[in-house]
């Protein structure tokens, strides 16, 4: 008696179960990525990703979930920047793991260190600094500074000094937000020289 109807609606259910799979399981498209990246992105963080003023951030070799992450923070106005906001609201879910993709997979070019900071910045980064609660960078960050991909922790070799400093202050000042107020807390304990010394040692890792 049930088994017509429930015959019946084993296509409907497949109907929405199919498209439903076939989406979870889409891969990232590095190539639909490297399309949006050099028509949109490339004006200001270059078509490799590799932007050439401190301006705009480097996403050359960014891990592909940090920048999804970034790119709904920006849509939602969590992370609040005028200019990001616009970008990221023009791309869908699929887009933004495109165009993550191809960034992730570029190499980034490398920066370098002042030498007048390598000693301070080197002993925060991979010490921290005891005696104000600060921990080491490289616990998250990654030894070379290469960040944690699973954990979605930003790669920071290479990156341009500068915007390491503006974010260290954004979050020092709660303007940006991190998981459990993880980097608001540590930047807060950092003096202005501190986050100079830091800033120019990551630019300098590879
Ligand atoms: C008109 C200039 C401009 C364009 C075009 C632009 N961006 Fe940005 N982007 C910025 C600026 C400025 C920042 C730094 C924002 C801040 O200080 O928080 C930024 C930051 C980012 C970040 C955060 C990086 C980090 O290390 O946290 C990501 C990710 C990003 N952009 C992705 C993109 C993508 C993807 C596109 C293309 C769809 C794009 N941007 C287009 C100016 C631009
Ligand atoms: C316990 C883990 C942890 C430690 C230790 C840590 N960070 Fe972070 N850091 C994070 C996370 C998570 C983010 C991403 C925050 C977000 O955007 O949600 C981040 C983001 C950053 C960013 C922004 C990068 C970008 O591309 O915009 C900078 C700069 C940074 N950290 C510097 C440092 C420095 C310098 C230290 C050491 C003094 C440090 N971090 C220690 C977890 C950590």
């Amino acid at each position: 008696m049930n088994r017509p109807r429930l015959s019946a609606a084993v296509p409907a259910l497949l109907l929405l179960v199919v498209p439903l799979t076939l989406r979870l399981a889409r891969a990232a498209s590095p190539a639909a990525g490297a399309a949006l990246a050099t028509s949109v992105c490339s004006a200001c963080h270059g078509p490799d990703g590799n932007s050439l003023t401190s301006a705009f951030p480097k996403l050359a070799g960014q891990g592909q979930a940090y920048i999804v992450m970034a790119l709904h923070e920006f849509k939602h106005g969590v992370r609040k920047n005028a200019i990001m906001q616009a970008m990221a609201s023009t791309l869908t879910p699929d887009e933004m793991q495109d165009v993550a993709a191809y960034f992730s997979a570029q190499k980034t070019t490398p920066g370098f260190a002042r030498k007048r900071y390598v000693a301070l910045g080197r002993r925060i980064y991979q010490g921290g600094l005891p005696k104000q609660h600060v921990p080491a960078c490289m616990a998250c960050h990654g030894v070379n500074g290469r960040g944690n991909e699973p954990a979605a922790y930003p790669r920071l070799a290479g990156q341009w000094s500068a915007y390491v400093v503006l974010q260290l202050v954004a979050f020092a000042h709660n303007r940006r937000p991190s998981p459990h107020g993880i980097m608001n807390d540590i930047a807060k304990r950092l003096t202005p020289a501190q986050m100079k010394a830091v800033a120019s040692y990551v630019q300098g890792l590879r």
